[in-house]
């Protein structure tokens, strides 16, 4: 098998958020599309979930032979968050002789969306929101590019796990649509920056996750909460297996181009 073809290669994969939602199902999708000898480290801070979800790829009809797995306790609001999953991944693929690193920055909140943009008069609350959902992407996309450089026969993957927020404001939404846009941007000057490396932003659709549940029920804006009320009830909100399933196709073309923003509905 080519690593350019039907999988991702020997890789060593850094999934953050990966202990429920969306990070979880493409954890396991990356699992299973990696070659024997692959690392998968897995970034959260609930490791009992985390602990669960390498058990179920431990089992046999996972597939996941050869795969190691590891579980890191991690707040990437914090510093030492950020570095203990540089740790942990430099330590797991020590042993591995790695031809690809991907990095998925999945790990996200919300924020407060029950209120409207001049409302936010605290920098310490406005910092605390941006440091997790912006600094610590950047921080740790950098941190593993240093430990992983440039070499031949290594190919690097970044993925920034987006949303329409990032390219449409939506009232009462201001931390989160502003940290998307930064994020965005930020993986955009990467791209510009390093031509070997492959960056995406992924816009992975509206899913049925515990973030979705605490839009539904938090969000000011009546129309925007009215929206994502209908997206409920009519039953038109994703599976993160279905999104995960065109992000990993859009990893193994890889024809992507480097930096750009693409919707699942593109895809
Ligand atoms: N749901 C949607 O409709 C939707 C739409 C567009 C884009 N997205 C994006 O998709 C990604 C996943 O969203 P989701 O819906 O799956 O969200 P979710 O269910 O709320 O999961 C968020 C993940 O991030 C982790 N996380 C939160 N705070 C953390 C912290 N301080 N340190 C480390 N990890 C932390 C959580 O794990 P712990 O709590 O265990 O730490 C969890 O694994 C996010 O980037 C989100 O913005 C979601």
């Amino acid at each position: 098998m080519s690593s350019s073809g039907g999988d991702l290669g020997r890789a060593l994969c850094v999934v953050t958020g990966a202990s429920r939602g969306f990070g979880r199902a493409v954890a396991v999708d990356l699992s299973r599309l990696v070659r024997p000898g692959s690392v998968l480290v897995l970034v959260a801070r609930s490791v009992d979930d985390l602990r669960a979800l390498q058990a179920e790829l431990a089992r046999p009809e996972a597939g996941g032979t050869g795969l190691t797995v590891k579980c890191v306790e991690a707040d990437l609001a914090q510093t030492d968050g950020v570095e203990r999953a540089v740790k942990a991944s430099e330590e797991a693929a020590a042993a591995a002789e790695i031809e690809h690193m991907v990095l998925v920055n999945n790990a996200a909140s919300l924020g407060d969306v029950s209120r409207c943009a001049q409302s936010f008069t605290r920098m310490a609350e406005v910092d605390s929101y941006l440091s997790f959902n912006v600094s610590s992407a950047l921080c740790l996309t950098a941190r593993l590019l240093q430990a992983f450089p440039r070499r031949p026969g290594l190919r690097r993957t970044v993925v920034n796990v987006s949303s329409l927020c990032a390219v449409q404001p939506y009232p009462t939404w201001v931390l989160y649509c502003s940290g998307k846009a930064a994020r965005d941007m930020m993986f955009r000057v990467l791209a510009e920056e390093e031509p070997d490396i492959r960056v995406l932003s992924y816009a992975p659709g509206p899913l049925d996750t515990a973030m979705q549940t605490e839009a539904r029920s938090t969000t000011a804006d009546p129309k925007m909460k009215q929206m994502i009320s209908d997206l409920f009830a009519q039953g038109r909100l994703l599976s993160c297996e279905e999104s995960s399933a065109k992000l990993m196709k859009l990893l193994l073309e890889d024809k992507f181009t480097s930096g750009s923003h693409v919707d699942i509905y593109d895809v």
